[in-house]
């Protein structure tokens, strides 16, 4: 996280939170969020709750362990009793809700987990914000509105239709439908983000970019869904944890924020990008039959975010970043734990 914390200088004024809850703080982007917020506001405590599913990882959260501003939770978010005890001990201001199940391909092998978790356990924390009188924020993903054509230039704005394609978006945008309704029935303040694809350091090995730089590491296939032409937006996990902490701080309650860099790649051009940053071969790649439902592009209209809260991701700062996270994996993967 070296890199990450000099890119920008630390923040106290204008942040109107002390203390908050960061839910599935030990998963990819929840780390990288704790742990970027604890160094942009030093006045800012956080509690991770977290239940460590396969998905997490105390090792995620090695240099936030050892801040006196941070205390690790282990909890689930299903679990109504756990989540109250947790906000009468913290008392937090605010509450931001990575926790999920996250892996498209396990929710098509037991989608009721994603059900349970992603839906149920979001419910669980609108109920406690409304208890205690807690700021929400959604953590959620551009999944929910399903696929564009890849022809076609469309960008999904905040007002496209839910079209979800996996019982993961789904389980997604059951829950943001929840948030929203939170707010207009109980008066909560909340407000959700949907972002596109993230890359960065602390990612499991199932996900795409971590998963070819292991099996390129090892001179294994790496294996291909389809023709390899489905198209992602791509952002890193830092860009993403500062649109969550502007619209934390400045979003509008009950509105929706798409977050999204503008990058659209092929998976099959993303792959070929990693190969030449590790110096392999193209041959290692190996075409497999495609996902059921395999999403086609997604690709956002990030112009809300960006007019009204003045966010923004840099220009030509996509190459940099991913040889980073290459160079990362490379470190975390020569030395296991
Ligand atoms: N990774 C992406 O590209 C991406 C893009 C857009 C949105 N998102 C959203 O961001 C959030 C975080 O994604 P991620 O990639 O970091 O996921 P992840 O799978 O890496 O982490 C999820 C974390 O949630 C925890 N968790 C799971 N079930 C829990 C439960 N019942 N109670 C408490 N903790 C639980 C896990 O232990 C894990 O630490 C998710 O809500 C996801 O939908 C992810």
């Amino acid at each position: 996280m070296e890199e990450t914390k000099r890119t920008r200088p630390v923040q106290s004024a204008g942040f109107p939170f002390q203390r908050i809850i960061v839910t599935g703080a030990a998963g990819f982007i929840g780390a990288n969020f704790t742990s970027l917020m604890l160094s942009w506001h030093p006045d800012l405590h956080i509690a991770g709750f977290d239940s460590l599913t396969y998905a997490g990882s105390l090792e995620n959260l090695d240099g936030c362990l050892k801040n006196s501003r941070f205390t690790f939770i282990k909890g689930d978010i299903r679990e109504k009793e756990a989540v109250e005890e947790t906000f009468c001990r913290e008392k937090p201001d605010a509450v931001v809700n990575f926790a999920a199940e996250s892996h498209v391909d396990n929710s098509i092998s037991n989608p009721s987990l994603f059900l349970e978790t992603n839906v149920l356990g979001t419910g669980v924390l609108l109920d406690a914000a409304v208890r205690h009188g807690v700021r929400f924020h959604q953590v959620s993903t551009d999944e929910v509105y399903g696929d564009l054509l890849l022809e076609c230039s469309e960008r999904f704005t905040e007002n496209s239709p839910l079209r979800p394609s996996s019982p993961y978006s789904a389980s997604k945008a059951a829950a943001d439908l929840l948030v929203l309704s939170y707010c207009r029935t109980y008066g909560i303040k909340a407000t959700i983000t949907r972002c596109t694809n993230n890359f960065g350091a602390y990612q499991h090995r199932e996900k795409l970019i971590p998963k070819v730089i292991w099996n390129a590491l090892h001179g294994l296939p790496i294996p291909v869904y389809g023709n390899g032409l489905n198209v992602r937006e791509w952002i890193s996990a830092e860009d993403h944890c500062r649109a969550v902490e502007s619209v934390l701080a400045h979003g509008e309650s009950g509105r929706i924020y798409n977050v999204g860099s503008g990058v659209e790649i092929s998976n099959i051009s993303l792959i070929k990008q990693l190969l030449s940053i590790l110096g392999k071969d193209e041959s290692l790649i190996e075409y497999v039959p495609d996902r059921p439902g395999h999403d086609l592009r997604y690709a956002l209209d990030s112009s809300r975010i960006r007019e009204e809260l003045g966010f923004s991701v840099p220009e030509d700062s996509f190459h940099r970043r991913l040889e980073e996270a290459a160079a990362f994996y490379r470190r975390a993967f020569s030395h296991p734990s």
